[in-house]
């Protein structure tokens, strides 16, 4: 089964909480979707199927860049660790110049395509992982990234020469463990409702932050 049949068999159209401009393909819970994702790929340990929700930290990013365009209007947009693309997706509807969405997971970038499809979208994919290759863009958006600490220390360690070098980045964290605690400037707070099948409560709180381009403590 490709990833595009295999995400339009396990989701349905429906409208992220603080978004609902859009129509994702999304999921109601995680661990059967999990569980089908390990027996198509006939794999163990596989990555959660995080592109089958529209995390915090996404949706927080997509609301500001809906209600204030002129972030983004007319630049090239890359959109770290997309999962659905809902901030993409915003980016795209926003008036950025080009919007690449990328994702090291293939299911996501199949369905970050059909996500754009489906509102009438454009935008690009890839499943390259970008952290440590040069940055071609004007603005770094990163929701949600920093739920483990190799990983976020991954992408800030890539992020921030771009905001030095005078690029835009907002990171979107809903209060995970390793975001990073200095650099940054509050920009935009969100109440985001959520899922007690993915979190721990039924709204999280999501900051975005813009890095800074020297390091000034938050
Ligand atoms: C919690 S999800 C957040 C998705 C989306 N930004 C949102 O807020 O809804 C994190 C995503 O990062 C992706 N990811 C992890 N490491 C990555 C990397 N090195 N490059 C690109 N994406 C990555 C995962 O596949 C996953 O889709």
């Amino acid at each position: 089964m490709t990833p595009r049949a295999f995400v339009l068999q396990q989701t349905r159209l429906s409208e992220p909480s603080l978004v609902p401009e859009f129509q994702l393909y999304l999921a109601d819970e995680a661990v059967p979707l999990w569980q089908a994702t390990e027996q198509v790929l006939e794999r163990v340990n596989v990555p959660p199927p995080y592109w089958a929700f529209a995390w915090p930290g996404g949706q927080a990013l997509a609301r500001l860049l809906l209600d204030q365009p002129n972030l983004v209007a007319g630049q090239r947009v890359v959109d770290l660790g997309a999962g659905c693309g809902i901030a993409s997706l915003a980016a795209a509807r926003a008036g950025a110049a080009s919007v690449l969405a990328a994702d090291i997971d293939a299911f996501a970038a199949a369905a970050i395509a059909l996500n754009a499809e489906a509102n009438g979208v454009v935008l690009s994919t890839t499943t390259d992982n970008l952290l440590g290759q040069p940055l071609d863009a004007d603005v770094l958006l990163i929701g949600d990234m920093c739920y483990e600490r190799a990983l976020a220390e991954a992408v800030l360690a890539w992020a921030r020469p771009a905001a030095a070098a005078g690029r835009l980045v907002l990171l979107a964290d809903p209060g995970r463990a390793y975001r990073p605690t200095d650099g940054l400037a509050a920009m935009a707070d969100y109440v985001v409702p959520t899922s007690l099948d993915l979190e721990d409560k039924t709204e999280r709180h999501t900051r975005i932050w813009r890095l800074l381009s020297g390091g000034t403590p938050s």
